[in-house]
């Protein structure tokens, strides 16, 4: 399968990008330390879709903040929660959510029929029945995310 390499170097706190990988937008954000504890003070157990739908994890684990974020290699506390890479595909019909901020959660907003992702991209009102999908991705190193 193809991969891709993307420079994220530029990408400032509380923004993001998005890329085409493999047809699809992938959204990579780099979130607020406010993004991030918006989205640990969240009871998993209480969510919609309580797993993490990242496919970079063994198994089904649990929709936690951490489960749901690739670190950079060195990043620690805090700083290790900051990167957010999904595709950008709501999990209903397959719309593109707004990002930056959108929605009643601070986070992605699907305008097709009112899906509203959480600042971890979790889905927390609306009929998408999953959060949005985490693609394989990890850091090549401390400025490129590699996708596939
Ligand atoms: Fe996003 Fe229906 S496609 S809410």
């Amino acid at each position: 399968l193809s991969s891709i390499r993307v420079d994220v170097s530029d990408v400032e706190v509380g923004t993001q990008i998005t890329v085409k990988y493999l047809g699809k937008p992938v959204f990579i954000r780099r979130r607020s330390q406010a993004e991030i504890e918006a989205a640990r003070d969240v009871n998993v157990d209480s969510l919609i879709d309580p797993t993490s739908q990242n496919p970079n994890l063994d198994g089904v684990q649990p929709a936690t903040d951490a489960n749901r974020t690739i670190a950079m290699p060195g990043a620690e506390g805090d700083a290790a929660e900051e990167w957010l890479v999904m595709i950008g595909v709501c999990t209903h019909l397959g719309c593109v959510p707004i990002g930056d901020g959108a929605g009643e959660f601070g986070g992605w907003f699907c305008p097709c029929h009112g899906s509203h992702y959480d600042t971890a991209g979790r889905i927390r009102k609306g009929p998408a029945p999953e959060n949005l999908w985490i693609p394989i991705a990890e850091f090549a190193d401390e400025s490129t995310i590699k996708l596939g």
